[in-house]
């Protein structure tokens, strides 16, 4: 299996994090023109305390995770994944396990003690993604988001 490489997104590939990104929003049936979701990523990026990376398989990139986070008083500091996506063509064959993996690490390194993500689909896939999560470390909760949109 060929090599894949996690490079953190910056202004020489954020380009290509936008396609990934674009393409997440199509597949996942989510709003968004480029112009938003590359505005969005540009802003996460100005900042600190945000972070994405790439998955690079013999030069293509494959796949994108985005991280942000917060300060927060339950926590000190919580992160969440906003968005985890792996061309169709790449998929099995672990590049999300090693994205989420270093979005972990990267979490740690500046101080979060949780991470929270969404699990978005409502369909048959749902249940699978559950185990990929739990395997990572992450259990459901009773807790239930809700979203005002402002
Ligand atoms: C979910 C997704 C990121 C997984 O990417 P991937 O690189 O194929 O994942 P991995 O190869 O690291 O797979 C890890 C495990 O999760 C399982 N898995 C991955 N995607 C799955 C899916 N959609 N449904 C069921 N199981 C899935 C795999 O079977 C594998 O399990 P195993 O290691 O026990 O065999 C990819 O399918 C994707 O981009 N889907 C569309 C976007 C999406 O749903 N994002 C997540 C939003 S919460």
């Amino acid at each position: 299996m060929a090599e894949s490489v996690i490079t953190p997104v910056d202004e020489r590939n954020a380009a290509d994090a936008v396609d990934l990104l674009l393409q997440f929003f199509v597949e996942g049936g989510f709003s968004g023109t480029r112009g938003q979701i590359a505005g969005n990523l540009n802003a996460m990026l100005a900042e600190d305390d945000c972070w994405a990376a790439l998955a690079v398989v013999e030069g293509v990139p494959a796949g994108i995770v985005t991280v942000s986070t917060t300060r927060d008083i339950e926590y000190g500091r919580i992160a969440e994944f906003g968005d985890l996506y792996i061309r169709p063509d790449y998929r099995g064959r672990g590049l999300a396990q090693q994205l989420m993996e270093a979005g972990q690490a990267w979490c740690k390194s500046i101080g979060c003690n949780a991470v929270l993500l969404t699990i978005a689909r409502a369909d048959n896939e749902q249940e699978g993604l559950v185990r990929f999560y739990r395997k990572l470390g992450f259990e459901l909760t009773d807790r239930m988001i809700a979203e005002c949109r402002l």
